[in-house]
C-alpha cells in the first residue's frame, strides 16, 4: 500500500500532479501516495496525489466545459494534434521506456516494445481523424437523402491498469480524443508517473485545456466518483473482472456507455503433430514474458498426452535460461512483479496448486534478489481443469500444464474457463487448425503463434468474462468512442 505523507516531507521525489482544466495542481487532500521501483524498493520513483471525490467531479466539469469547442474542431485537426503528441512520444522513446521499467518493472526491451505499440496506436488513431466516416443509405422515397455521421459521446473516463502503463492509456486516449470526446484519465496508483508523462506529451502537442484531465488516486474515491457522475457519458476500463462488474452496474444507473477489458486465462493447445520446439518457445514466452503480468499471457498449456513430457521438458529448459533481476540491467530477461501484494497472490496460487494436487515440475531461482518483488517462474503439471490454477487469473509467471487424450478434449479443456481473451493452437494439420478456429471461445485466436499481444492497428478484445462492449484499437475503437447519428434530409 502507498504511504501517506505530507508534501513537505519528501523534497527529492518527482511529484505527479493532477492536471485539471489545463493546470497542473496538487490535491486539496494534501496527501500523496508513494510509488517505489519494484526491482529496488528503496528507490522511490514518484509521489502522486491522493485526490478527493470532489476533484474527480471538478475534472468532469473541466472536461464538460472544453467539450463544445473540441467537438467542433474538425476531426482531421484533432487527428493532427494526436499525431503531434505521438511525435513527441517518439522523440522521447528511450527515456519513456526507462521510466516505464523503473516504475512498472518490465525489462527494458519489453518497455521499448510497449512505447512502440503506443506509437502504432497513436499514429493509427491520428489517421482516423480523416476517416471518421458516416454512411450513405438509399432512401425509399426519391427526394430524400439519408446519411449518418459520427459524433462524440461527450465526457469520457479512461481508467487504466499498471501492467501496460503507457500503451493502454495511449491507445484509449488517442482514439477517444480523435472521436471528439473530452477526457478524465485515472491511472493505476502503481504507475502514476507514466500517466503524467503521456499527458505532458498531449499538453506539449497543444491539446487545448480541459480536453484531457488527469486525476490520480484510489478507485474508491476518484474512480467511484467518476463512475457515479451522471455527466459521464462513456468509460473505457481495463482491469480486473471484479472491478469491471461493479463499474458496469454503477454506470448502467445513468446509461453511461461502458467498455471493459478484464483479463484472461489463455491456453495454448499443443497437438501431437506440432513443432514442439516452436510450441515450447511460444509457451515459455507467453507464460514468463512481462513476468506473466499481461492479460494475453499463456497461463495454460493443453497438451496431447503423447507429447506432454517432451513439451514440458522443453518449456522448462527455456524457463531455466531466464535471468531474473532489475529490468534496466543488460542481460536480465525477467523483471519483478509489480508489488508485494501481487507477489503474495502469486505465492498463494503456487501453494494452492500444490495443495490441490498439481505437481511442480520446474521452479526457477530468485535468490539474492530480496531488494525487489521477485518470484521465480513455476511450471505445474498434473493439473486438472477444476483447479484454481487452471481457472483463475494469477498474473504471474506460473504455467499450468494439462494433459488431454484427444483433440475434442483439448478444445473442451481450453474453453472450460470463464475467460475468453486469447488462445492458440500448435499443429501442422490444417483441418485441426480450422476446427480449433470454429470452436475456440476466445476473442483472439492464433495458429502456430503465441497468445501474446496484438498489432497496434488491429482490433483487440475477448469474449465471455474477458471483455464487454466494442473491441479496442484499430477501426473498432471508433465504434466505442462515437455515436452514429442518422440524418434524413429533403430539399
Ligand atoms: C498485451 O498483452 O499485449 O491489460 C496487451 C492487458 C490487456 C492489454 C495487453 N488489456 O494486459
Amino acid at each position: 500500500m502507498p504511504h501517506f505523507l505530507r508534501h513537505d516531507k519528501m523534497p527529492d521525489v518527482t511529484e505527479v500532479l493532477n492536471y485539471i482544466g489545463g493546470a497542473w495542481q496538487r490535491s486539496e487532500s494534501d496527501k500523496v501516495g508513494q510509488r517505489e521501483n519494484p526491482a529496488c524498493v528503496r528507490d522511490t520513483v514518484a509521489a502522486y496525489q491522493l485526490s478527493t471525490a470532489d476533484e474527480a467531479r471538478r475534472a468532469i466539469a473541466a472536461a464538460e466545459a472544453a467539450l463544445p469547442a473540441w467537438r467542433d474542431t474538425p476531426a482531421p485537426e484533432r487527428g493532427k494534434l494526436v499525431q503531434k503528441a505521438a511525435q513527441i512520444v517518439e522523440s522521447r522513446r528511450q527515456e519513456l521506456a526507462e521510466t516505464l521499467t523503473r516504475e512498472e518493472g518490465k525489462i527494458l526491451p519489453e518497455a521499448l516494445g510497449e512505447i512502440d505499440r503506443s506509437l502504432a496506436n497513436m499514429y493509427f488513431a491520428a489517421g482516423q481523424g480523416t476517416r471518421l466516416y458516416g454512411r450513405g443509405i438509399p432512401s425509399a422515397s426519391g427526394d430524400t437523402l439519408i446519411f449518418t455521421q459520427r459524433v462524440p459521446l461527450g465526457v469520457t473516463a479512461i481508467i487504466t491498469p499498471w501492467n501496460f502503463p503507457f500503451a493502454i492509456p495511449a491507445w484509449k486516449t488517442s482514439h477517444a480524443l480523435v472521436c471528439g470526446n473530452t477526457l478524465v484519465f485515472k491511472p493505476s496508483s502503481l504507475t502514476p508517473l507514466c500517466a503524467q508523462l503521456l499527458v505532458q506529451c498531449y499538453e506539449q502537442a497543444g491539446i487545448p485545456s480541459g480536453v484531457i484531465n488527469l486525476v490520480t488516486g484510489g478507485g474508491d474515491s476518484v474512480g467511484a466518483a467518476l463512475i457515479a457522475d451522471p455527466r459521464l457519458k462513456g468509460v473505457s476500463f481495463t482491469g480486473s473482472n471484479a472491478v469491471g462488474r461493479r463499474l458496469y452496474a454503477e454506470a448502467a444507473t445513468h446509461l453511461c456507455r461502458v467498455q471493459l477489458e478484464m483479463g484472461g486465462k489463455n491456453p495454448v493447445i499443443v497437438l501431437d503433430d506440432a513443432d514442439l520446439e516452436r510450441a515450447a518457445a511460444a509457451i515459455a514466452d507467453g507464460a514468463f514474458g512481462s513476468t506473466g503480468q499481461r492479460c494475453t499471457c499463456t497461463s495454460r498449456a493443453v497438451v496431447r498426452r503423447r507429447v506432454a513430457k517432451g513439451l514440458t521438458e522443453a518449456v522448462a529448459e527455456q524457463a531455466g535460461k531466464i535471468r531474473i533481476g532489475d529490468g534496466l540491467q543488460p542481460g536480465v530477461t525477467m523483471g519483478p512483479l509489480v508489488d508485494d501484494k501481487q507477489r503474495q497472490t502469486v505465492r498463494s496460487y503456487v501453494d494452492r496448486g500444490i495443495s490441490e494436487g498439481a505437481r511442480v515440475v520446474f521452479q526457477g531461482e530468485a535468490d539474492g534478489l530480496d531488494q525487489g518483488y521477485f518470484v521465480p517462474p513455476v511450471i505445474f503439471d498434473q493439473v486438472k481443469p477444476g483447479m484454481a490454477i487452471h481457472q483463475e487469473e494469477i498474473f504471474g509467471p506460473v504455467l499450468a500444464v494439462v494433459e488431454v487424450d484427444d483433440f475434442d478434449e483439448a478444445i473442451r479443456v481450453a474453453n472450460h474457463v470463464d475467460y475468453g481473451l486469447s488462445s492458440s493452437v500448435y499443429t501442422r494439420d490444417l483441418g485441426r487448425a480450422l476446427e480449433y478456429i470454429r470452436k475456440s471461445e476466445a476473442g483472439m485466436l492464433h495458429v502456430n503463434i503465441p497468445t501474446l499481444g496484438g498489432e497496434g492497428h488491429v482490433p483487440f478484445g475477448g469474449l465471455k468474462g474477458s471483455s464487454l462492449g466494442e473491441k479496442e484499437c484499430g477501426p473498432a475503437a471508433m465504434d466505442f468512442f462515437s455515436e452514429e447519428q442518422i440524418i434524413y434530409a429533403r430539399p
